[in-house]
């Protein structure tokens, strides 16, 4: 394990670090105007939702490490104190990758990135019409969090309207996220599509109360061939099967063959249940493998 200490470390390298390590990050692909109505589009991955009611959204414009100068963005949200947050998607990433050109101020990036402005209705930004979800927002705070370069500015934004296309809903009028097709930023030039094998289930554990890993015996928890997602999910179930259950279940065809074979080899039989065990894991069949498992005693 390598261990670095940011105060005694240059601020590029810091940056890469944190940028490669918290990934990946949403894009906020943010609309501005200046004082005079200049339309600036540009994209920040310094974002996230922190808020439901009040619907609050936060990304940080940074002063650039290069020369300690400020973005466009940070300089117009400061001035009308509105913007709107479009949702960036496969279909236009590499339009929002073309946005993030320093252009000269006054250069309107919708142009340039060959994207369509689309009147708001509550704030004079427009929204990107390809964008799956755009926010208009109210800015309610600027923080800034250093003079330095590469000091973040928190831009504190609370959602007055979402508009959402309505091709990314579900049935139940839910974002499904295969529709969503999001992309984020990863470390570097790297990038990450939401979709396919990338995107999988995992259900909240609040709605039960596992055991916990602490109470899986050790001869199971000792595994070699269990990891620290197997032995979660072993300990996101509510109860243990009792001895009587795993005693029931010695003569499912899964694990008769298997007792009877190494009847006389107790390693080897727990072995081979650990196996089976995994298996099971990795099917969601957990219960099986609880019992399986426990046949190794
Ligand atoms: C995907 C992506 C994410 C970015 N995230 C940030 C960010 O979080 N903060 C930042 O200061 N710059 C970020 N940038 C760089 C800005 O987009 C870039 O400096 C842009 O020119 C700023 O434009 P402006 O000066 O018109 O506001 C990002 C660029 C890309 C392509």
């Amino acid at each position: 394990m390598k261990t670095i200490n940011p105060k005694e470390t240059k601020t590029a390298e810091v940056h890469a670090l944190l940028l490669g390590a918290i990934a990946p990050r949403p894009i906020a692909f943010a609309s501005t105007v200046d004082e005079k109505g200049n339309v600036n589009l540009s994209p920040f991955s310094f974002f996230n939702v922190f808020s439901a009611k009040p619907p609050i959204v936060v990304f940080s414009p940074a002063r650039r490490v290069r020369d300690n100068t400020s973005k466009h963005t940070l300089e117009n949200v400061e001035t009308t104190r509105e913007v709107v947050i479009n949702i960036c998607n496969y279909d236009i990433v590499e339009q929002m990758s073309l946005a993030s050109t320093e252009y000269d101020k006054g250069i309107n990036e919708f142009i340039k990135s060959g994207l369509t402005p689309e009147p708001s209705v509550m704030v004079k930004a427009p929204w990107v019409k390809e964008a799956p979800v755009a926010m208009e927002c109210r800015v309610n705070e600027v923080i800034s969090l250093g003079p330095d370069g590469g000091a973040g500015n928190l831009v504190i934004c609370e959602v007055l309207l979402i508009h959402v296309n309505e091709n990314i809903l579900n049935e139940e009028g839910k974002i499904d996220p295969y529709k969503l097709d999001a992309v984020a930023r990863m470390g570097g030039d790297y990038y990450l599509r939401a979709n396919g094998d990338s995107i999988f289930e995992l259900p909240k554990p609040v709605r039960n109360k596992g055991v916990g890993v602490d109470q899986i015996p050790d001869f199971i928890r000792n595994s070699k061939l269990l990891t620290g997602n197997h032995l979660a999910r072993l300990g996101n179930t509510e109860v243990i099967p009792t001895a009587e259950e795993v005693e029931a279940f010695k003569s499912d065809p899964l694990v008769s063959y298997t007792l009877s074979k190494y009847v006389h080899d107790k390693a080897q039989l727990r072995a081979e249940l650990e196996k089976l065990g995994k298996k099971l894991l990795d099917d969601h069949q957990v219960l099986a493998a609880w019992k399986v498992l426990l046949m190794g005693e």
